[in-house]
């Protein structure tokens, strides 16, 4: 049991809470599902990018999916190894690019054809032959909420599979490219393994089509995308998930590259925040709490559901809409949640936060980001301090007039 109380005394809220030793499982579990091949677990920075977080998936063997340059340096900050890198995105600046090849990390993920253009004229520029990998949209409706999926044609992801063909045709002729892998990720929060392993299906076969024109490529990306229980959801197991992949690339020798990222982190963080009023408008009853979207905007943008709790709290539940002290009315963490009776600096705990949750954060409203604390064989420390008000104005102030 963690002691939220003590370390809501320590650190002081909003604060996110991430149990490194859960973490480390979630690595392990996945890790393990793998293990009848040659794969690497790249974790996807983007769910939760904090530099210690990224580090202690680094030291448990753990690659990088990288989305911006900003990642990539991250990552390499963090110890993974640069072998252990790989960088995708539909829009990578030119900087961008030109940095990843310089850095020599395991490969590029192309996302277009025009993109395919830029990577191969600046790794000529630079004199060099870059390692690439192509990521298709197999077309497959994975089944999660619309803004999370990105396999269909309809999303600005990857390329259809005749275009993918022509670009490993194009690439193998090319000089400055070496096709290396192969790519897909149909969507986020998946719970349902049909889909996966249509898709897999579909990109095994390019695979073996492209192998009969003497294009071998080494490693298969299955993407990310494990959803994880936030209500009562119920998930794909890690070793049915491996299993399908597994079956469906029978005869590919090639080593597997996984992008979890929700999977590893979701539900290994915690986000603290205190009651500062309770307020009734009428028959409406509403808890304001100190933290907000500015700290956690899953709520706000998805009517996303997470499991919220006060602690030490028995006292008879009613329907309350959470909320936070920011100026909107898509400022809340929940509505018509049944929550006990609750006065000024209760504790709340909301589940599931280690996800697309501090990184998906901003300043609104100039609201210093929370501090993010790490738990680990029962010790607990800082591994982001909160936000102060200089830090907001840092960068505005030498501009005054
Ligand atoms: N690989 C690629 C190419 C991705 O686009 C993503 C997520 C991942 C891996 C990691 O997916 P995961 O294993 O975490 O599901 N902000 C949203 C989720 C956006 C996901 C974007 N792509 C949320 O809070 O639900």
């Amino acid at each position: 049991m963690i002691n939220f109380s003590h370390l809501a005394e320590k650190y002081q809220t909003p604060l996110y809470v991430y149990d490194f030793d859960a973490i480390a499982q979630q690595y392990e579990t996945l890790k393990e599902a793998f293990r009848a091949r040659k794969a690497i677990m790249a974790f996807a920075i983007k769910s939760n990018s904090n530099l210690s977080v990224v580090q202690h998936l680094a030291k448990l063997g753990a690659g990088a999916d990288c989305v911006s340059i900003g990642e990539v340096r991250r990552a390499l900050l963090a110890g993974v190894p640069k072998y252990k890198i790989i960088f995708s995105g539909v829009g990578k600046q030119d900087h961008e690019i030109k940095e990843a090849l310089e850095s020599d990390i395991l490969f590029i993920n192309l996302e277009s054809e025009a993109e395919f253009e830029r990577v191969e004229m600046i790794a000529k520029e630079l004199g060099l032959q870059a390692r690439i990998s192509i990521r298709v949209n197999p077309n497959i409706d994975p089944k999660t909420h619309p803004y999370i999926s990105t396999g269909l044609h309809g999303n600005k992801f990857g390329v259809e599979i005749n275009a993918a063909k022509r670009m490993y045709l194009k690439a193998k002729k090319s000089e400055h490219l070496d096709p290396v892998g192969i790519h897909f990720h149909i969507g986020s929060q998946l719970t349902e393994l049909e889909p996966i392993r249509e898709a897999t299906e579909i990109v095994a076969d390019l695979v073996r089509t492209l192998q009969a024109v003497d294009i071998n490529l080494k490693f298969f990306d299955v993407g990310g995308g494990l959803g994880v229980t936030y209500e009562n959801e119920v998930t794909i197991d890690p070793k049915e998930y491996a299993q399908a992949i597994l079956a469906t690339m029978r005869g590919l020798d090639m080593t597997i590259i996984c992008e979890p990222g929700r999977f590893i982190t979701a539900n290994a963080g915690y986000f603290l925040t205190r009651v500062m009023y309770e307020k009734q408008n009428d028959e409406k009853r509403f808890v304001i709490v100190d933290g907000a979207m500015n700290d956690l905007i899953r709520p706000s943008l998805y009517s996303a559901y997470h499991k919220i709790e006060a602690v030490d709290n028995e006292s008879e539940k009613s329907p309350a809409d959470i909320v936070g002290p920011v100026c909107e009315s898509g400022d809340f963490f929940a509505k018509e949640r049944l929550m006990p009776r609750l006065k000024h600096n209760d504790l709340i705990v909301v589940y599931s936060a280690g996800a697309y949750g501090f990184g998906m954060g901003s300043n609104y409203n100039t609201r210093g980001r929370a501090a993010e604390v790490a738990l680990e064989e029962g010790k607990d420390r800082v591994i982001r301090r909160r936000e102060s008000f200089d830090d907001l104005v840092a960068l505005e102030k030498e501009f005054l007039l």
